[in-house]
């Protein structure tokens, strides 16, 4: 079993809980401590209240859990982050600036920092966009991410830091709702369609934004980190990919396995966000660096989605 002490912050949130499962069964339960703000505390231990804001706490922690390795999934969202852009900031930047002065001080191994499309903005090509773009966020949880990346590279740079990062699309999951994103009605349409409702889109039809299934988003992580460092040649972070596709595109997908499948479409202030970011990305860096691939397109994740929901349903 590997001697990793894995930290793990914003461990509640919609990545974090199915990483905190899937790194348990890499690294060994004990191993691999969940940090969140949340007070629904899972069933799953360890476990410690962390509110990425207390560095005197995160402090302790590093060093009581003698800590090896953060992913450091804590951050408020591209459209929560828009009610108090002040506030997403502090803790999306100053959050991640107390992770890598903790990592520096106590030569932690490997740190995984989660990037996002929203670092893409109006300036960015839209379709098939490369790695190394001009960067021009919309939001400011785009702000505050483009400008982490930044920081990871000067930390690998000056210090020597080990950080890994890949700019997720949205991610659709089964195992839990996400919220405060952009990208959330690609999983609420999921649950609305298993319950026989008829779906109210926010953002319009035609709005095509890269995706990816869980079980890729997560592998890809792992893979990353695992990667010979000899191997990667982007500190920023890794452009990824697995899909793209409009509402309507999801909606049809959808109707393959449920016919009667109803949407409607009312745009709210996140059509605004998605219509920033871009359509298509090219993940070439990422498949030939460390041999990124993904399993699921659109209808593959739909199948699963719905097979795992109707159980989900079930068991209830
Ligand atoms: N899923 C995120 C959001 O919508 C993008 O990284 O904010």
């Amino acid at each position: 079993m590997s001697k990793d002490k894995i930290l793990i912050t914003g461990a509640n949130g919609q990545l974090g809980r199915v990483l905190a499962t899937a790194l348990r069964k890499v690294h060994g339960q004990d191993n691999v401590l969940a940090t969140d703000i949340s007070t629904d505390i899972p069933d799953d231990n360890p476990y410690e209240f962390l509110d990425i804001m207390n560095v005197t706490r995160l402090h302790e922690i590093v060093e009581s859990y003698e800590i090896t390795q953060v992913y450091h999934m804590a951050a408020i969202l591209s459209a929560s982050g828009e009610w108090n852009p002040l506030k997403t900031w502090k803790v999306n930047l100053d959050g991640y600036l107390s992770i890598l002065d903790l990592a520096e001080k106590f030569q932690i191994d490997k740190v995984f920092f989660p990037s996002t499309i929203a670092v893409f903005g109006t300036t960015t090509p839209r379709e098939n966009t490369s790695q190394h773009v001009p960067l021009m966020p919309s939001t400011v949880y785009g702000i505050s991410k483009s400008t982490g990346e930044l920081w990871s590279n000067y930390y690998h740079d000056r210090y020597g830091t080990d950080i890994r990062s890949v700019r997720y699309p949205g991610i659709i999951g089964y195992q839990s709702l996400p919220s405060g994103g952009t990208t959330d009605y690609a999983v609420e349409i999921y649950h609305a369609a298993i319950k026989g409702e008829e779906y109210e889109c926010f953002l319009a039809e035609d709005t095509r934004l890269p995706m990816m299934y869980m079980p890729d988003a997560i592998r890809a992580t792992i893979e990353l980190m695992q990667a010979d460092k000899n191997d990667l040649n982007i500190r920023t972070s890794y452009n990824l990919s697995a899909m793209s596709f409009t509402p309507a595109e999801i909606a049809e997908s959808i109707r393959k396995i449920i016919p009667d499948f109803k949407i409607r479409y009312k745009p709210d202030h996140r059509q605004d966000i998605a219509a920033s970011w871009t359509e298509s990305i090219d993940d070439s860096m990422a498949r030939r660096d460390w041999k990124w691939q993904e399993e699921y397109n659109l209808d593959a994740m739909t199948v699963d989605m719905i097979k795992n929901l109707r159980l989900q349903q079930e068991t209830k």
